[in-house]
């Protein structure tokens, strides 16, 4: 008689209940989906490791025609042009743009030069998770919760937050402004 396992088990097939074939077969399910993420075909992985290895490091020779994360936007949803924002930016001055998901806002980082930074500040509040705002005239993010205050590059300069604001990675290439929602390789404060 034909059998079919279940873990252990070897079950004939004429004393299969329809729990035992829907256990086997979410188990077979789990088993693909595993093996897909532990494997994934070249292209897949090929594509994985660029986006990682350019927004590390975008001027390695594999980046050249590669471009990571996603266009910045102004606050209207323009797509924003690296040298146009220049000629307007000041050093020190945060400037909010969206571009990643759920419509959030970050801050690029404008260096003297200018220079747009490699990162970008994410305005979570690291006390209990608000949003911060930038401020000009206090030149601070003050947060509407509970009153932390964090200076332009983020760094706590009011409690109750103990924790500068999270980063993410910014990458300026072809004239153009991406976003990438990961850390920077290094956090430079
Ligand atoms: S959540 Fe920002 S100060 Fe509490």
């Amino acid at each position: 008689m034909k059998e079919f396992s279940l873990g252990n088990k070897k079950i004939p097939a004429g004393k299969r209940t329809r729990r035992d074939f829907l256990i086997y077969a979410v188990g077979s399910s789990l088993t693909t989906v595993a093996i897909a993420y532990l494997f994934p075909k070249p292209s897949q992985s090929r594509e994985v490791d660029l986006e990682t290895l350019c927004s590390l490091y975008p001027q390695n020779s594999r980046c050249q025609n590669y471009l990571p994360g996603v266009k910045a936007q102004d606050t209207d949803g323009k797509i924003i042009q690296a040298d146009t924002l220049l000629a307007i930016a000041t050093p020190g001055i945060p400037i909010a743009v969206k571009g990643l998901p759920n419509d959030s806002v970050d801050y690029l980082i404008i260096k003297d030069g200018p220079q747009i930074a490699e990162y970008a500040i994410n305005p979570i509040c690291t006390h209990l998770g608000c949003t911060v705002e930038w401020h000009l005239e206090k030149n601070h993010f003050i947060c509407p919760c509970h009153g932390s205050q964090y200076d332009s590059l983020g760094r706590v300069v009011h409690g109750p937050a103990k924790r500068s604001l999270p980063l993410i990675t910014v990458v300026v290439k072809q004239n153009q402004v991406r976003l990438v929602e990961t850390k920077p390789a290094i956090d430079p404060r």
